[in-house]
């Protein structure tokens, strides 16, 4: 990972481990500092000239909605213009080019590229050559991990902490859910309610074997002291938490509980009414072959799927995220519980280009410039 920074800057955005609690603080502030500044005027002014001299590449090989328009959406909040390639059959690779070569093409026209690919290490081998085109004194540019395979989505667990960060700051001036929170917690009694991420159990429910945000979030999450894990299954072994996962999360010594329904008793209580944060995911079909889809046709899987009776039961506090797409047809979070406050997934969403264009800032060493023009006099 040491390949992948300079000094405690973000060289490359590859895996969520490369980040760290105090530069997700620090990610956070300048994502608040652009949200704020997009309010007027003479804020997007400065914003809008901060990268007008930069260019982004997208190069996105695989289905994406939200973070190929969030980034997108995050380039031109800082000026930066973009473009994109999201069908490699238009591109020379048609023609027989490697990966490589059309990542080293894009590298010699773009000042950084932000990939989405259903390999799980490409992004990963394309830090990898930049980092030996620049010892070899040619150009090389920083490569962003949009999603990678089943493997990792480290801007996804950006903006989910991003999200969990300002549900839990209980003091956010801005237009956080905060304030109401704050009197939630003394309405119902929260008062021990720890501020920030540490000391929470925080809950997975769906398909933890295939997705990739859910990896990435837990091994963020497990940076914070007094984090508890759960996760909750069906018992298939293609959406069980796979064990590489299960080792490095023990290795933190952050404990874990893995069981197969939210109504299951976790330390003599259903998870339900304990959790401090529930993160749905989809079942995602599209890994499934043949024999998979035969094996979950005969799974229950109704127990994965939320309901307003179970967000009745509830901490009257606690967020409900969903990275999205959110499946129509199977139904885990149903329309009905949008209109609850705890409903957090399309606010989630748009802290994406928030937070998306603090990394860009972040990576293009213009973020001390957005906090100084913040806390000018
Ligand atoms: N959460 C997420 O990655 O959404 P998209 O696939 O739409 O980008």
């Amino acid at each position: 990972a040491a390949e992948l920074q300079e000094g405690v800057r973000l060289k490359h955005v590859i895996f969520a481990g490369q980040l760290w609690p105090q530069l997700l603080e620090n990610l956070a502030d300048t994502a608040d500092q652009i949200r704020v500044m997009s309010k007027s005027r003479p804020g997007q002014d400065f914003l809008r000239d901060l990268l007008a001299n930069k260019r982004a590449m997208l190069y996105f090989t695989q289905p994406s909605t939200r973070t190929f328009l969030s980034f997108t959406a995050a380039c031109q909040i800082l000026g930066m213009v973009c473009n994109e390639v999201r069908d490699a059959s238009t591109s020379s690779e048609a023609k027989g080019e490697t990966r490589f070569d059309s990542i080293r093409m894009f590298s010699s026209y773009f000042d950084l590229i932000i990939m989405r690919s259903p390999l799980a290490r490409l992004a990963e081998s394309c830090a990898y050559l930049m980092n030996d085109l620049e010892r070899s004194g040619q150009r090389s540019v920083p490569i962003v991990n949009a999603g990678s395979g089943a493997d990792e989505h480290p801007t996804q667990a950006l903006l989910d902490i991003y999200t969990l960060q300002r549900t839990f700051q209980f003091e956010n001036p801005m237009d956080s859910p905060v304030s109401r929170l704050d009197e939630l917690r003394s309405s119902y009694g929260y008062s021990d309610l720890a501020k920030g991420l540490s000391d929470k159990t925080y809950c997975f429910c769906g398909d933890i074997g295939r997705g990739r945000t859910v990896r990435s979030l837990a091994m963020l999450l497990a940076e914070y002291p007094g984090v508890r894990l759960v996760f909750v299954t069906p018992d298939h072994e293609k959406l069980r938490m796979r064990d590489d996962l299960r080792q490095r999360l023990m290795q933190k010594g952050v404990p874990i509980f893995e069981v197969d329904s939210l109504e299951a008793s976790v330390n003599g209580k259903p998870v339900i009414e304990t959790l401090d944060a529930l993160y749905m995911t989809r079942v995602q079909k599209e890994h499934d072959t043949a024999d998979d889809a035969a094996a979950m046709a005969q799974l229950d899987l109704t127990p994965y799927k939320l309901t307003t009776t179970l967000v009745r039961r509830m901490k009257a506090y606690a967020p409900i995220l969903h990275p999205f797409p959110r499946d129509q047809h199977f139904g885990e979070i149903p329309a009905e519980i949008d209109a609850d406050p705890r409903a957090m997934y399309f606010r989630q969403a748009r802290n994406g280009m928030w937070v998306r264009a603090a990394l860009l800032a972040h990576l293009m060493d213009a973020d001390g410039q957005i906090d100084r023009y913040y806390h000018r006099k």
